[in-house]
């Protein structure tokens, strides 16, 4: 058996929503628990697979995890094992987040390398390079990257670009080294801020996260004992933004600061979309979509996670716009999929080229990606007809009931078992 959505398109969105926890920066969050002394709880946590993949992940290495309506409660006080198991960490990128905790924390870590979402190469070797900045020996065996230290110690590191993987990671690995570590031209994306609150909150000591320079002073030990609730996720917000913009909805999003999302949101007034907000609340009006080039770039660029899904809404605009995509050289894979519903998108380079269309029309297609499959959704919501989507565990990896939240919405959409036999 398995699962498709089906999406009658030509229903407006109406109504309001709030946001869910972000999921880049709940599943870091969930690494750094494994630096503490004591239980901590994370609130507004999203249920999506990725983070109950994350949650079995530091089970398996003697943590104690409990998730429940958002709640999760994470007691790392008997983690002994630190070597983690491929079968997981092949599953989601964000697995390499356990690296740095464990490094800080026992000395050695035996981390396969990870896997995730299909978005062209996603190499770790800034992360491993800070690592042997901060002192300790990294090596590869067997697929697996074995690091070890007799005592981490702060350092000068510069990013040859700025990654967000890289600078969580060595981040965490640096609140417990002896001596203060700088991080130069680190990402300066709001989940880096929001997990080194949350470090800060164990005891960490650490200045100018969310700036491109992080300097943190090594501490003994960092403690647990405290709540803590996670930031919004700026990626679901803007495809729910877009989704009602494709649809010629009106909907109002809470719960999410809009300076999250001050390049996309100037980017859908660009094309021709009606914003409005306030300190905590985004709306949107759908309006007939104009043609706008983009290029993706680092915070507080234009988001890579969100070329897919405005893609999708570029797909229906009067004119030709041009996605130019300059952090996954492989994240289009899924114009194969849009060209099923009508779209006329080619590549060119790095960027895409895609020539407005009046109307896309509902076909079967396959989620590739996350994303990609946000995109799908979109597509589907404005095509004419019905669209039949499978690949639903990718969708189900980074967005938390899409479909109950768009029925919300007023969209007529439903979710289906299917028999792979009969098909
Ligand atoms: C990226 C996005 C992030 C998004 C996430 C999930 C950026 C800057 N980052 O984060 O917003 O939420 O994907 O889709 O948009 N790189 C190396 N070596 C490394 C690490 C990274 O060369 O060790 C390169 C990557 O190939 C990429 C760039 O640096 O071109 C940024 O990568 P990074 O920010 O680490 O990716 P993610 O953390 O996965």
């Amino acid at each position: 058996m398995y699962e498709v959505l089906i999406i009658k398109g030509g229903k407006p969105l109406n109504g309001t929503i709030e946001v869910n926890g972000a999921k880049n920066a709940a599943l870091p969050i969930m690494a750094a628990s494994l630096l503490a002394d004591s239980p901590i709880t994370i609130r507004r946590v999203p249920n999506i697979s990725d983070v109950r993949i994350m949650a079995r992940l530091l089970r398996t290495i003697g943590a104690k995890v409990t998730f429940r309506n958002g709640n999760m409660k994470i007691d790392p006080r008997d983690v002994k094992n630190v070597r983690a198991s491929y079968k997981l960490v092949s599953k989601i990128h964000a697995s390499f987040d356990i690296t740095g905790p464990l490094l800080a924390r026992f000395k050695q870590v035996e981390v396969p390398l990870p896997g995730g979402c299909n978005l062209g190469s996603r190499p770790v070797n800034f992360h491993i390079e800070g690592f042997r900045s901060l002192g300790a020996d990294v090596d590869f065996q067997h697929g697996y990257v074995i690091a070890k230290t007799a005592r981490l110690k702060g350092t000068n590191i510069f990013f040859p670009k700025p990654s967000v993987g890289a600078t969580k990671n060595v981040m965490m690995a640096a609140t417990m080294a002896s001596g203060t570590t700088i991080i130069e031209n680190a990402a300066r994306e709001p989940e880096v801020a929001d997990l080194a609150n949350f470090l800060i909150r164990m005891g960490a000591k650490i200045r100018g996260a969310g700036t491109s320079k992080i300097t943190i002073e090594g501490v003994k030990g960092l403690s647990g004992g405290f709540e803590y609730s996670i930031i919004s996720d700026r990626i679901e917000a803007g495809t729910y933004l877009l989704a009602g913009a494709a649809s010629k909805g009106d909907i109002t999003l809470k719960a999410i600061k809009p300076e999250f999302l001050d390049s996309f949101i100037s980017k859908l007034k660009d094309a021709g979309q009606k914003i409005d907000m306030g300190e905590d609340w985004i709306s949107i009006k759908g309006r007939p979509v104009k043609a706008i080039d983009i290029s993706t770039s680092p915070f507080p660029g234009f988001p890579t996670d969100l070329h897919p899904p405005v893609a999708a809404l570029l797909c229906i605009a009067d004119g030709t716009s041009v996605i130019e995509e300059t952090i996954f050289d492989g994240r289009f894979i899924y114009l194969d999929e849009l060209r099923r519903l009508g779209a006329e998108v080619n590549t060119k380079n790095h960027s895409v080229v895609i020539r407005g269309v009046k109307k896309l029309s509902g076909a079967p297609v396959v989620a590739p990606d996350i994303r990609a499959g946000g995109a799908l959704i979109i597509a589907g919501l404005s095509a004419e007809g019905c669209t039949v989507i499978s690949g639903l565990d990718k969708i189900d990896r980074g967005y938390q009931d899409i479909d109950k939240r768009l029925a919300i919405l007023g969209s007529d959409i439903r979710r289906e078992k299917r028999d792979a036999c009969r098909d």
